[in-house]
């Protein structure tokens, strides 16, 4: 770098913390990591292909996952740029698998025909079959190359990869993450899939719900955990053999799919989450299937993949994901929740809205354009306290109202504060992308949090009162804004941001 004011900005990226981290990010072009979305197709008023390619399109969505390979929905989604992958269902394992032209003309009918008008990424061949009909297992492998061949004959083999999806249940002793293994009975079969991956540089397909392991671990694994919550460090769950802090549930899971990957010597397969979601309804028997439960879970998910944070192990690589999944499968047959895993319902109407539009034009026929953002419930006051420092003093929002005499300083509490204080900065930054996040201590809301005359930034709502003149700009109290004192346990990872506030807090003192 010749030009000392862009050495100096590049050095300002450094330092600047996790809310304006998307400022830093680098083009990374095709391997940016997504979100797309399963489609089913088990509930009784089916779109017509035609109406769900437009339904995708409406909704910005650009990957999906099919469970078969759906001839009319294929040719439906021509050049719509939504990129597809296609199953081999189960049952046609054993003709692939036997025949070397059978995988031909598999690949002819269902690939080659479409191939490139329709985008398809990657088959995916079979579903769970190692878990769930493990007296299957020795016919993956040779499904698998049978159809490689078919592929490399119709020259596609670079454009088109082939994996298989598997259930979590492989992975055996999965927490800590660092002593996981695969299940040592299939371990061999296992063991052919990632060399086989390993040389087509494809990615290992995992079906991963939070969700399960939270209801199968009762009380061990914490809500908070399983949904992306923001956590105070001692919630943290620890790997005591690296060292590693994990604050969700997910990132556990692909790191312990990474260790029993690295137990069976194999490093260089990435890992892609073809299944993950949370149910919006359940019997007595799962409470937890809500739908604020599940708007939480997608919603901080969708942030998570798109803040490209990576995993602890692996903080360079973010898997991308499949949501589970775009529509309820009302046909579906119990326990209810089997049912009730959708974004939309079978009529295309929204289940919920998810909390993410700042974070891109994903899912983005919202009924609103008129977003805000807001301390998350529940957050722990220390880490709100530290958001809020960071907002008005090196994020530069504007807290005069917040002040005491502004109109927003009541209620006196450091959540009232810190959602004015991160919606000022949300709305300064034009709702850039990672602007509404805080570590999660921030989410996004379509609902106007002004009250009374407190009028929040972005709000189209004016104020009956002519703003008092700001008294004091240095109160202290509850929830004030403290430009010193930042807790740096609540922030132990963010070393950088400590230090950035140090510099510019000590710059704002020495101007003010
Ligand atoms: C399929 O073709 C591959 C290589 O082209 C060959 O090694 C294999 O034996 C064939 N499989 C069958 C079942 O014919
Ligand atoms: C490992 O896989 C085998 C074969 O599917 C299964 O019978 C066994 O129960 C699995 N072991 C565990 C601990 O899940
Ligand atoms: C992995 O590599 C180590 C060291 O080279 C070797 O001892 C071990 O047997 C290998 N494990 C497998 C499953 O190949
Ligand atoms: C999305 O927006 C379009 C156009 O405003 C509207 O016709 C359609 O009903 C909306 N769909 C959903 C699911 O809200
Ligand atoms: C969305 O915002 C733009 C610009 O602020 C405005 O012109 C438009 O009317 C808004 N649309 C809706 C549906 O509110
Ligand atoms: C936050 O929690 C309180 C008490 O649990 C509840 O009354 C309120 O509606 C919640 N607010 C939001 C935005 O969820
Ligand atoms: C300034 O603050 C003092 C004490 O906090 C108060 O008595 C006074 O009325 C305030 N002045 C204005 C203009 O708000």
């Amino acid at each position: 770098m010749e030009n000392p004011k862009l050495m100096v900005l590049f050095f300002l990226l450094i330092l600047l913390p996790s809310p304006l981290s998307t400022v830093v990010k680098v083009e990374q072009g095709k391997d940016e990591p997504y979100v797309g979305v399963n489609v089913g197709t088990d509930f009784s008023d089916v779109l017509s292909p035609e109406e769900l390619a437009s339904f995708l399109q409406l909704q910005k969505i650009t990957h999906v996952r099919l469970y078969d390979a759906d001839d009319k929905i294929l040719k439906a989604l021509a050049k719509t740029h939504i990129r597809v992958i296609i199953s081999v269902p189960n049952n046609q394992l054993i003709a692939i698998g036997s025949s070397n032209a059978t995988a031909a003309a598999w690949i002819g009918r269902n690939v080659a025909a479409y191939y490139p008008e329709t985008l398809i990424t990657a088959l995916a061949v079979g579903d769970e079959i190692l878990s769930t009909i493990p007296s299957s297992a020795p016919l993956l492998m040779p499904a698998i190359e049978s159809l490689y061949s078919a592929l490399v004959a119709a020259n596609l083999h670079t454009q088109i990869k082939i994996s298989s999806p598997n259930s979590f249940s492989i992975v055996l002793d999965s927490f800590p993450p660092s002593q996981a293994h695969f299940n040592q009975t299939l371990s061999p079969v296992i063991s052919q899939l990632l060399k086989f991956l390993s040389r087509t540089q494809s990615p290992l397909m995992m079906n991963l719900y939070p969700y399960y392991v939270f209801m199968q671990n009762n009380g061990v694994v914490p809500l908070d955990n399983s949904l992306f919550k923001p956590l105070t460090p001692t919630k943290e769950m620890v790997d005591s053999n690296t060292l590693l802090h994990y604050t969700n549930v997910l990132d556990a899971m692909i790191d312990s799919v990474y260790f029993s990957m690295k137990n069976l010597n194999v490093t260089d397969v990435g890992v892609l989450v073809t299944e993950t979601g949370w149910p919006t309804k359940g019997d007595s028997k799962e409470p937890y299937a809500t739908i604020d439960n599940s708007n939480t879970y997608n919603s901080n998910l969708i942030k998570h993949i798109l803040d490209r944070s990576g995993t602890p192990l692996h903080p360079e690589l973010t898997s991308s994901v499949y949501l589970y999944e775009l529509f309820n499968e009302d046909l579906r047959s119990p326990p209810i929740s089997e049912a009730h895993w959708g974004l939309f319902y079978g009529n295309s109407t929204p289940v919920y809205l998810l909390h993410v539009l700042g974070s891109g034009s994903f899912l983005a026929n919202d009924t609103t354009n008129q977003t805000y953002c807001i301390a998350t419930n529940g957050t722990d006051t220390k880490m709100l306290q530290t958001a809020l420092d960071w907002a008005c003093g090196p994020g530069r929002a504007n807290c005069e109202e917040i002040q005491a005499g502004g109109n927003c300083y009541q209620p006196n509490n450091v959540n009232n504060h810190a959602s004015y204080a991160f919606d000022s900065y949300y709305q300064k930054e034009k709702k850039a992308p990672g602007s509404c996040d805080f570590k999660g201590a921030a989410m996004i809301t379509t609902t106007d949090p002004s009250h009374g005359n407190c009028i929040f930034p972005g709000s189209k709502k004016v104020s009956k009162k002519t703003r008092q003149v700001v008294n004091s700009t240095r109160a202290s109290g509850a929830g004030t804004v403290r430009f010193f004192g930042i807790p740096i346990s609540s922030f132990n990872k963010d070393i950088h941001m400590v230090f950035y506030c140090v510099v510019f807090c000590w710059f704002s003192l020495f101007l003010s």
